[in-house]
Formats: structure tokens, sequence, C-alpha cells
């Protein structure tokens, strides 16, 4: 295995979108960042050159930081910011997974314009479970504001409502011809007729699952979130925010140019989304140069049925070699809703955004997670702090109530979320079946939701609410998909199934990233086990310092 090694220079960048200048913060100078290249068994190091005005931290979404909890990277739970002029150096190894994920901040929404990707290759000697593909096509897809992001978030949080909509979507930093000012900067890629892509796609959007298309052309799916997939064959592919699919496809069409596309999969009326599609040219080599690109026909918004379809019939390859059974025997049964709800204002001006003046909250089993702030929780775990966290998060539904009821909004049991951090502790090795359901106060909204450090398999998932007897008789147990990040739809449920087998805090979250300041986030711990290389060493010394 090689030592893989970067230097992330993060700091002010002006950028050119949507006929206007805008101040950014970014890597290295570009949006996207760079992308990491890497091998399974890689180690890499990453040294992070703070030079922006905004305190940062960087995570390596979906890596599993085997033993390696310090550099995970959220801030407060395993460490304390990177200050304006400091640095610090994230050192960890790439094992046992293989495919697309991404880097991206983990300060409060800077993430909007610092990510990138992550892309782990075979080891050497190792081959895909798939033909090789004749090229790779990277596509990270994101989401624009005309503003300062950290501006949006101040505002929609001292609000107490919900951020502003994007001003676009883009891809690879992009919005594409659909967009004023735009078609100049369009990404554009080459394609040989006959041959076969690969395409590693990542949703970096802050806010947004999307649908992606190409014009006259279908897809291989054969991961997500970096495990294989048996093959799946779909002409659309859905992703919500922190999830990503590698799909092969051929250029087995005329000699033109086609439309790359992705339009928002937003379920409740709620948010204004722009609808436009932020688009990519992929032109044939031999095609006229002057021919319109075709446009491929996106899904409504609102159109669940190709949302739930895509996210629901995807299989694990269980002769990858990274498989391994999913727990049959379960050690900690967990049942945690996941939705939105109302606090009373805490604006100073006394009316907040949320309806009826009141603030959004948002909550895992009513507990609105708050991140601490003068110790990481990882630290204060590790050194035995008090005060910073309690580990009593409630194993138990709140109340007995018909979930999927949108009337119930203005009902007072729900109103009972409280603030704190609440956090849940887990023993090494422990297996655990966790049901995700969620509610529907304040309207229902698909919850991806994310946990670091460890996968998890999807062994079921539906609408209405779950019920242990019928539903839990119809789980999976042979060949979930494996993810990070799954999306808990509206108006529904899923269950997941892990093994908490890598010792450290272990931030789980919505990755919509305007319901984080909300609360609907929690972290675990797992306890270290039993042996030396089951315990988790002690931190960098250059670790950042509150
Ligand atoms: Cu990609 Cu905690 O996030």
């Amino acid at each position: 295995a090689r030592i893989v090694q970067h230097t992330f220079n993060v700091g002010n960048l002006t950028v050119n979108r949507l006929c206007r200048d805008q101040v950014i913060t970014a890597v290295n100078g570009g949006l996207p960042g760079p992308a990491i290249v890497a091998q399974d068994g890689d180690t890499l190091v990453v040294r992070v050159n703070n030079i922006s005005p905004y305190n940062v931290t960087i995570h390596w979404h979906g890596v599993f930081q085997l033993m390696s909890a310090w550099a995970d990277g959220p801030e407060y739970i395993t460490q304390c910011p990177i200050r304006p002029g400091q640095s610090f150096t994230y050192r960890f190894n790439v094992t046992r997974q293989e495919g697309t994920l991404l880097w991206h901040a983990h300060f409060k929404a800077l993430r909007a314009t610092v990510h990138g990707a992550i892309i782990i290759r075979p080891a050497p000697g190792r081959t895909y479970p798939f033909p090789t593909p004749f090229r790779e096509i990277p596509v990270v897809l994101g989401e624009w504001w005309n503003a300062d992001i950290m501006d949006v978030e101040e505002e929609a949080v001292s609000a107490g409502g919900p951020p502003n909509a994007s001003n676009a979507f883009t891809i690879n930093g992009q919005p594409g011809d659909l967009f004023p000012c735009s078609s100049n900067n369009t990404v554009r890629v080459t394609l040989v007729q006959g041959r076969t892509y690969l395409l590693r796609i990542i949703n970096a959007a802050l806010n947004t699952p999307l649908f992606f298309k190409i014009a006259n052309h279908s897809f291989t799916v054969v991961a997500v979130d970096a495990s294989y997939t048996d093959p799946y064959n779909s002409d659309v592919l859905v992703l919500a925010p922190g999830q990503t699919v590698d799909a092969l496809m051929t250029a087995d069409q005329p000699l033109n140019r086609y439309y790359m596309a992705a339009s928002a999969y937003v379920v409740p009326p709620l948010a204004p989304y722009v609808n436009i599609s932020t688009t990519a040219i992929m032109s044939y080599i031999g095609a006229p140069a002057s021919s319109t690109p075709l446009m491929p026909v996106m899904p409504r918004g609102n159109d669940t049925d190709t949302g739930h379809r895509f996210l629901s019939n995807l299989t694990g390859l269980t002769s990858s070699p990274h498989w391994s059974p999913v727990p049959l025997e379960i050690d900690e049964r967990m049942f945690v809703t996941t939705g939105l709800g109302l606090v009373p204002c805490r604006n100073p001006s006394g009316v907040c955004t949320g309806p009826g003046g009141q603030e959004v909250a948002a909550s895992m089993n009513n507990v609105s997670f708050e991140l601490p702030e003068g110790l990481s929780i990882m630290e204060a775990y590790v050194n035995n702090v008090s005060g910073i966290y309690t580990a009593d998060f409630p194993n138990n539904p709140p109340v007995t109530f018909d979930y999927t009821n949108p009337s119930n909004a203005l009902n007072p049991v729900f109103i009972p979320t409280v603030k704190g951090t609440r956090v849940k502790q887990f023993k090494y090795n422990a297996t655990v079946e966790m049901v995700f359901q969620n509610t529907a106060v304040l309207s229902s909204d698909d919850h991806p939701m994310h946990l670091h450090g460890l996968n998890f398999y999807v062994v079921g998932q539906g609408f209405g609410n779950y019920n242990p007897q019928t539903d839990g008789a119809n789980l999976n147990l042979v060949n979930p998909q494996e993810r990070n990040t799954v999306v808990v739809p509206a108006f529904g449920w899923v269950v997941i199934r892990f093994r908490a087998n890598n010792p450290g805090v272990w931030f789980v979250h919505c990755h919509i990233d305007g319901h984080v300041p909300w609360g609907l986030a929690n972290a675990f711990i797992i306890e270290n086990g039993p042996t030396p290389d089951t315990t988790l060493p002690p931190p960098p010394p250059d670790l950042p310092q509150c």
C-alpha cells in the first residue's frame, strides 16, 4: 500500500457564477476542490492549512476510519475546529472499501463549497467486479447560492426558520447552459462511440436530493457509497446529499451531443427549490459540432415512485471481497423517530420564521441535538470530562401516535421536543438494529441519515407506520444494500443493521445540511474492544485545541 499525500489550502476564492462575482471558501482555488485518488489499503495524509476567515474541519465522508476516529473531522464531535491561520494533518487508511466517496468541510454550512471527490480503486492485483471501463467520468453535483453560505445559515438559524433556497444546482461547479451567463463554462465531456464509461457521481449538494439522467442513455449501477451492488439497470439515478453512485454507461447512441442533467427530488411542497436542471454536455467524437444537445426528460420533483423504486431496489454484491454477512443476532434494538418540530422562539426579536412564529427544531426521539462548544465529545469521553454530554439518548418512541398523519402537526404531543447533547453508547461489537421512523410533524421531509465511522445494511424500507410484525418479517437479511447514508422517506421508515466494531465517537445526522442546526443529529459512542488493536489510539499531537 502506498502513502497518498495532499496539502489542502482552505481560503477565499472569487468566482463568477450567474452573472456576478461571489467570494467563496474553497480548497486550493477550485470548486469542487481536488479529487483524492487512492487504492484500497492506502494511507492518506492530508495537511489542511486554514487561510480562510472561518473555522474549518474536513470530514472524509464514508471512509470507515478504522481505529483512526481522531481523523474523522466533524466539529466538536471528534475535534475542535482548525482556527484561521492554523493547520492540522489528517492521517488515516482507506481499507475494505472501493468506489466513490467525498470529502467535505464539517463546520457549519461550509461544505457548500468546500468539497471534492474521493476515488478508491481496487488494491494492486485486484480488479473491479465488472468489465474494466474505458474511462472514468467524475460528476460532483452541487448547489449554488448568490450569497456567502455562512450568512445564509446564520440568518436561518437566528430567525429559527428554513434557509433560503439555492439559486442553482451545479455539475463539477458549473450551473450549465440553462442558467444565465453560464454556457461559456458548461462542463463538456467527449465520448468515443461504443466505449463503456464509469461515472462516479457524488451528491455534494447542501440540501437537495437529486435525479440524474443522460439523454437517450441508460446506466448499470455497480456501487453506491463505495460498496459494490448487484448490477442494476436504470435510466435515472437518485442521490440524496452525501450519497454516491458508480454507474457504467455505454456510448451506444448515434454520433450526437447529449446533456447529462440533475434536478431536484423534493417531496413536500415546502421549499421553493429552483426547478431548472443543471446540465453538462456529452459529445460523441465525430458529432456535428453545431448540433443542439438532446435534453433528457427529468422526473417531476415529487415523483416519489421513481425515487423510491431506485433507492429500494438496489442490493449488495455478496461476492465482493469486502462483503460481510448481515448480523442475524441482534444485541440492541432501537426505534428512532426523525422529524421536524417546533420549540418556542429564541430569536431576541421574539418572533421566528417557523410556523406560528415559533422556532423550527428537528429531533431524533424528540431530542434536538446541540453541539457542545468548549470541547469535542470524543475528547470529553476519552478524558472523562463531565458537562459536555450525557449518554442517555432515549430509546423509545416518545409517544404512541400515527406518524404519518400531517394533521397531527398541531397536536401538543408533538411539541415537547427538548434540546440537549444526549448521546447513545454501544458496547464494542454490539449488533444493532435501528428503525428510523419519519414523523409527519410540520410536514414530512426525506431525511438522508448518515452514520460516520461505519457502514450499515439497509434491510427494509417502506411507507406508513413501521409494523414490527408484518414489516419486521420481510427484512432482507441476505443481500441488502450497504450504505453510509440512507433516505428515510417522507411518511415512511427504514430499518438498518450494523455491527458496532469501530471504537470512537461517530456523528449520526441528517445530511440535509439545513436540518443539522435544527438538531436532527446525535452521536454514537462505540467503546473499546478487548485487545490493543481494538482500542482507540491516543489523539495525534497536533489535534486542534478549543
Ligand atoms: Cu458528509 Cu457528517 O457528513
